[in-house]
């Protein structure tokens, strides 16, 4: 076990977001959030991330608890949070938005070849590193916000809605990144998505969440092969 949420409960003023969540995350897995909008998965992030304080509820991760840690400490312990919306500055160039993504890093070759692997992932922004980040194409800002979080060598990473606006081509190579940060170098992540299929094709686990409750949770392929899921909650 590595990550695990108990009756997490959020609010934002009036509005409860979470009503109660629980689940589990293995170290090493890739776990899809489910769920449409207002379901609450970005607050489930946030709160996970320590940018939203719960209300009820713990968070543990790796046998600690981090409920209410803020989001710098966190992050030295190994998270990354990348946001809805492309977290990246649009004035700085991809280099600096890299550099500053390793800022945790404890020298300066450590954080090249945290770079260097980036690159290496994406080799577009290799050949884009002087270019500003609001002159990019929406899938290379994606892949320069991903490619932000993994400049921090993360143990555990949440995605919030990476395929949001792009085209379908850049969607299949985005979750197929994903899918190898998990497979090949052992990264934990969660993937919050409204595309239910593509996400639940390369997770593990799937967290069907509506209105703030979990309607569904459980192994990836049943989650997907349960017809009354199919026509309520993952939209095809
Ligand atoms: N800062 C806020 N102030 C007030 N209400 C908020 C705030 N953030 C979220 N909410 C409300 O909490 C609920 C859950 O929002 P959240 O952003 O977590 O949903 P979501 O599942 O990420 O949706 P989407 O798929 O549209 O991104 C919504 O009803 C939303 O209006
Ligand atoms: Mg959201």
């Amino acid at each position: 076990m590595t990550l695990k949420v108990e009756r997490l409960v959020v609010e934002h003023g009036a509005i409860r977001a979470l009503d109660g969540i629980s689940f589990e995350v293995d170290a090493g897995s890739l776990a899809a959030v489910i769920g449409s909008n207002g379901a609450g998965k970005t607050t489930l992030l946030r709160t996970i991330s320590g940018l939203k304080d719960a209300k009820l509820g713990k968070i543990f991760w790796k046998d600690r608890e981090i409920t209410g840690m803020k989001p710098e400490d966190l992050v030295r312990r190994g998270l990354a949070h990348v946001s809805e919306g492309k977290s990246v500055i649009p004035e700085l160039t991809v280099r600096e938005n890299l550099s500053l993504g390793g800022i945790w890093r404890n020298n300066k070759s450590e954080l090249e070849e945290s770079i260097g692997e980036v690159i290496n992932l994406f080799p577009r922004l290799g050949e884009r590193m002087d270019q500003r980040a609001d002159t990019l194409s929406g899938g290379e800002r994606q892949m320069l916000a991903i490619g932000r979080a993994l400049a921090s060598k993360p143990e555990l990473l949440l995605l919030d809605e990476p395929s949001l606006g792009l085209a379908p081509l850049v969607v299949e190579q985005i979750f197929e990144t994903i899918s190898q940060l998990c497979r090949q170098q052992g990264i934990t992540i969660i993937l919050v998505e409204q595309n239910a299929m593509g996400a639940l094709a390369i997770a593990d686990t799937g967290i069907i969440i509506n209105l703030g409750v979990i309607v569904a949770q459980g192994d990836a392929g049943s989650l997907v092969a349960d017809p009354a899921l199919k026509s309520a909650y993952l939209g095809y």
